[in-house]
């Protein structure tokens, strides 16, 4: 599908955000373990979390899919039942690394398979943890999809320090504690989005943080609950983006996801100058949601390294996008996981700013674009990857030069398929 982005001006209203993926998947996941009904409200809208559900369904979990709400019919840790076929991950990275976990402890093989995208994404970096806890896996070249896992229930509590610092490794790892005797520890390079510990803990698991380092005690059933997903910030920053880059916006964001492990976006663009404002924050199953208000606003540009690059490496598209028109550029280092991610993101976005005139430089974990350059419209490409659909639907708002056309503009949809849709309901 191409998708035609007109340049606009001026940008305002209000929108609401697909809840949160990242925590979809993981409420997903637990709630079908969990022991007894779940409801689950504002789920992701987007196909990737409907991977996870629908490989707990293949699982034998009852899902029923309603107006606003999702009930799952947890069947506790021992309830699945070996799928018939193969499990179907779909484009989504999260939910064949945490699944895993799940899966490990499991007294069945499964194999969970995906499309092209995921089949060339890395598992090693599960399979080395689970492994050491029991698990036997198997994996095309040691390391892609589909991996068939065969589970234990012997699976043994380890302390595993990761080596790169991944939110899905470390929710795989959590999660195959859950099947464990006794402490199952994880220590991270840097603390990654902690979604993973606290909807645990809202299930009733036996978990503790501390710094760096989380502790998990297996055994314990954890218990269907009601819960609320907030707003997708990852969502969120392809408006506030746009609204930054247009010369006149006053765009309020409800309901959107603020939990300060996600947050350093928007610490990044306020620091850069953006007029970026959390409003009202509150506290729903143990995650933190406010509103957002953007105006349009001078973007300084910046460095983005070290753990700054971890805690924004899902909106590096949009913030390269963003840093062409900046005072000063953007420069992002240490960011070879932009490589494996569901396109190769160095390489596509600097391809599409290219096609627009853009100048980049890219290097083998980064890039620096200069800043004070203009978008001229042109035709881009998601390469089938959501993040970088959406980043040059925003960057065709500020091209001059006539309409910008997106191809294959439908992989928004693994994440946010009203994305373009919204996009238009904010112009003025
Ligand atoms: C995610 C963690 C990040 C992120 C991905 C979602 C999660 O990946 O890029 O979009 O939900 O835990 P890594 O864990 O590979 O860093």
């Amino acid at each position: 599908m191409q998708v035609r982005i007109a340049p606009s001006k001026a940008l305002g209203g209000a929108i609401r955000l697909p809840g949160d993926k990242s925590i979809s998947h993981r409420y997903a996941i637990l709630a079908a373990i969990a022991e007894g009904t779940s409801t689950l409200r504002n789920f992701s809208s987007g196909a990737d979390p409907h991977s996870s559900l629908g490989c707990m369904q293949s699982l034998g979990i009852r899902v029923e899919k309603l107006d606003g709400e999702i009930k799952v019919y947890g069947q506790g840790l021992r309830g699945l039942q070996a799928s018939t076929g193969q499990l179907d991950a779909g484009n989504s990275g999260s939910t064949i690394r945490m699944l895993s976990g799940i899966l490990a402890g499991q007294p069945f093989a499964s194999t969970i398979f995906g499309d092209e995208s995921l089949s060339h994404r890395p598992m090693k970096r599960i399979m080395t943890p689970l492994e050491m806890m029991g698990a036997r896996i198997e994996a095309v070249d040691g390391t892609y999809p589909p991996i068939t896992i065969h589970g234990t229930r012997d699976l043994r509590a380890i302390h595993y320090e990761t080596p790169i610092a991944s939110a899905q490794v470390k929710s795989c790892v959590l999660f195959a504690g859950l099947s464990c005797e006794g402490e199952t520890t994880v220590t991270e390079p840097l603390k990654t989005r902690d979604h993973s510990e606290l909807a645990l803990r809202e299930f009733g698991a036996d978990i503790r943080m501390a710094g760096r380092t989380t502790t998990i005690t297996g055994g314990k059933e954890l218990q269907g609950r009601e819960l609320y997903v907030p707003g997708d910030l990852s969502g969120a920053a392809f408006f506030l983006v746009a609204a930054m880059m247009s010369d006149d916006a006053n765009v309020v964001l409800y309901d959107v996801g603020v939990n300060p492990s996600r947050t350093a976006l928007i610490d990044f663009l306020a620091g850069g100058g953006g007029q970026v404002k959390v409003l009202d924050v509150r506290s729903t199953g143990g995650e933190l949601v406010g509103d957002l208000r953007v105006r349009n606003s001078k973007f300084q540009g910046g460095v983005i390294e070290k753990g700054m690059t971890a805690a924004l490496i899902d909106e590096i598209p949009v913030l390269a996008v963003l840093g062409a028109t900046s005072e000063h550029g953007l420069t992002v280092r240490d960011a070879s996981e932009l490589r494996v991610k569901e396109t190769d993101r160095i390489a596509t976005v600097a391809d599409n700013l290219r096609r627009m005139g853009i100048e980049i430089e890219t290097s083998a974990d980064g890039f620096y674009i200069p800043g004070k350059q203009t978008f001229r419209a042109a035709e881009v490409d998601s390469f089938g990857d959501h993040r970088i659909g959406m980043a040059f639907a925003v960057a065709g708002l500020a091209a001059v030069g006539g309409d910008t056309i997106v191809n294959e503009a439908e992989a928004a949809s693994v994440s946010f398929p009203e994305f373009f849709a919204t996009l238009e309901s904010i112009r003025t």
